[in-house]
């Protein structure tokens, strides 16, 4: 699965947000070391911490579903009508951690020709690990 396909997946996901407070629509998609791809988008809620981010969307169904283990995760979206470039927040990062070793590539894209990578140990230094 390439990158470009890995985004166009995260564009597809964006689609499906419920942010009726923010307006902001994000998409992941994050692939398994088994080939299959798990999709999430943000879930808004009236009470806003209950909120959850498109990135905690995917990697919970992939552990629901049995997959703990991944390649790559990209991320999407569109704010204000425009496609805007998402990082991964601080909780999500967390999260990611909890499954992905420092090298882990997180890419956050702007369109399926403009993305940045960055691995998940420059985005979270020194992670708190059990
Ligand atoms: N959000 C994500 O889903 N992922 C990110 O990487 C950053 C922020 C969502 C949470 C909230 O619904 C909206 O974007 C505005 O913060």
């Amino acid at each position: 699965m390439t990158d470009k396909e890995l985004i166009a997946l995260a564009f597809e996901a964006c689609e499906k947000a419920y942010a009726p407070y923010s307006g902001c629509k994000v998409g992941a998609a994050l692939l398994g070391k088994s080939g299959k791809v798990y999709t999430g988008c943000n879930i808004e809620n009236s009470s806003f911490g209950a909120t959850n981010c498109a990135e905690r969307t995917a990697v919970f169904k992939a552990v629901s579903e049995g997959e703990k283990e991944f390649v790559k995760i990209a991320t999407a979206g569109i704010k204000e009508g425009e496609s805007a470039v998402f990082y991964p927040c601080g909780i999500c990062r967390q999260v990611l951690a909890e499954f992905c070793t420092e090298d882990f590539p997180v890419i956050s894209a702007k369109s399926e020709d403009e993305y940045e990578t960055n691995t998940l140990g420059d985005l979270l230094k020194n992670s708190f690990r059990l």
